[in-house]
């Protein structure tokens, strides 16, 4: 009996211990932590204001575009964030974790009022970029050398890049639609088509939602414009008639070109009919090429085209040059008739750019891209198109600002001459030349990516 009591108070005792032990173990484990996480923070050199924190913790269950399906889907990992954007977002994920696990406050307001004061140029953005216009992967993959991802099989596409204190979030598609957007969006940069009269309805939709995101505070346009540079229609929506658009980027010379409401933007290659990014990898600047020349387009009857065919075909430079002159207007390419185009490119010197409804065209892009030279009419389209404020160069003042490697004329008939100069050319010359394009181009896209971004910082968050 005394034996079994002495027993059952060493139970009781030992339970005793290992429970102290164990209290002890977590009460230590949990000012560790605690400790841990507070150092830290404190090592954090970036600035988190406190409405950016609240909408990313809101991010935790907020279902971005249809980003729930892929969740029920059975826990399906969502695709990791491109390597720059990755450490920080990392950084975000880990110290909302810290806060959530331990149910204690972390000195997120010492670091708001400490940190933002001190280093305002610390300060992360968040921009949104939602491409409702081809030209929207121009801008993501191409000048900002950017990646996407599909999401729901391809219902929308998205992608992310962080660019000094800048994070871009890039989303596309046809799930891309006002009502499902994120409402707590800040900072947006709407890539928008205002080519004809059905494209300028739809693009009046986003811009008529804009009014239910409450916590907008700066909204950029990129916008393809008209044509013949008829753009009054997105005039009401800028900040300076009472509307929410701070700064429009527009396509084609149009002497609304202002710098302050209006900046000049590139046309660039024709995603919307696939014409791919070249890593200079793939274009071999050392080979001789087939062809001194090509043309493939629509030919329109009494079209400065239509003078361009005559004098080819009375040099006879249908054997120097790949001409696949069409006399009717297909709006999409097929397989063939892309390949076509771009070994065309791919194998020519030079390629001719004869007008259309405006001098700028996909084509001169698309040439440079690969290190044809493009041969380009220097003319005003008829319209509303022409020289602004801030440049006298139109037609394409973007160009000429940037010393683009490009041949102008001004009518066909200084062809012949041109392509007499192109035949006499050394072959260690016009593999310089290349790679003067070739490089050109690569500069090109790198400075349109600063100007852009130049641009956001100082109209964005200068103030
Ligand atoms: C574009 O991205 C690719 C792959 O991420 C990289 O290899 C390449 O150097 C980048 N090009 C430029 C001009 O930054
Ligand atoms: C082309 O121009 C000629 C004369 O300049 C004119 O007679 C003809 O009607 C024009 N054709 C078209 C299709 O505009």
């Amino acid at each position: 009996m005394r034996c079994s009591l002495k027993k059952l108070a060493q139970g009781i005792f030992c339970i005793y211990v290992a429970f102290t032990c164990y209290t002890t173990y977590i009460w230590l484990q949990k000012t560790l932590r605690k400790a841990e996480n507070t150092a830290f923070q404190n090592g954090i050199k970036f600035a988190l204001s406190g409405t950016r924190l609240s909408a990313k913790s809101k991010e935790e269950n907020w279902n971005p575009w249809g980003e729930e399906f892929e969740d029920e889907k059975g826990g399906q990992r969502r695709p990791p964030f491109q390597a720059p954007v990755f450490s920080l977002s990392d950084v975000e994920k880990q110290a909302l974790h810290g806060n959530s696990r331990h149910g204690s406050m972390l000195p997120w307001r010492q670091l708001e009022l400490g940190a933002v004061k001190k280093l305002p140029s610390q300060k992360i953005h968040n921009i949104e970029l939602w491409g409702k216009a081809a030209i929207g992967l121009y801008l993501w993959e191409h000048i900002m050398n950017s990646t996407l991802e599909d999401r729901l099989g391809g219902v929308w596409q998205y992608g992310s890049k962080r660019i000094q204190n800048l994070i871009f979030r890039f989303r596309t598609g046809p799930g891309v639609v006002p009502h499902k957007a994120p409402k707590d969006v800040e900072n947006l940069v709407l890539v928008l088509n205002g080519r004809e009269q059905s494209k300028i309805d739809f693009a009046k939709i986003w811009l008529d939602s804009l009014s239910t995101f409450e916590k907008l505070k700066n909204v950029a346009v990129i916008l393809l414009g008209n044509e013949q540079c008829d753009n009054e229609w997105i005039k009401q929506y800028l900040v300076q008639n009472g509307g929410l658009v701070k700064l429009v980027f527009l396509v084609y010379d149009s002497p609304d070109v202002d710098n302050v409401n209006f900046y000049q933007w590139p046309l660039g290659v024709a995603t919307y009919r696939g014409f791919p990014k070249f890593r200079d990898t793939i274009i071999n600047a050392m080979k001789p090429r087939q062809y001194i020349c090509n043309f493939l387009g629509t030919v329109y009857p009494n079209s400065s085209r239509e003078t361009l065919m005559k004098i080819l075909t009375a040099h006879n430079m249908g054997n120097l040059c790949y001409l696949r002159p069409r006399y009717e207007w297909l709006p999409l390419e097929s397989e063939d008739t892309r390949q076509d185009f771009i070994q065309a490119l791919k194998t020519s010197d030079v390629t001719l750019n004869p007008v259309g409804k405006n001098t700028e065209c996909y084509r001169i892009y698309e040439a440079l891209s690969m290190g044809s030279v493009p041969v380009v009419e220097d003319v005003m389209t008829p319209g509303n198109c022409g020289k602004s404020k801030v440049s006298h160069n139109a037609p394409l003042q973007l160009l000429k600002e940037y010393g683009a490697p490009v041949i102008y004329v001004k009518k066909w008939e200084e062809l012949p001459d041109i392509l007499k100069a192109e035949q006499k050319m050394s072959i260690s010359k016009v593999i310089e030349r290349r790679t003067r394009v070739l490089n050109w181009y690569k500069e090109f896209l790198l400075k349109t990516e600063e100007y852009f971004v130049g641009i956001l910082k100082d109209r964005f968050f200068s103030s």
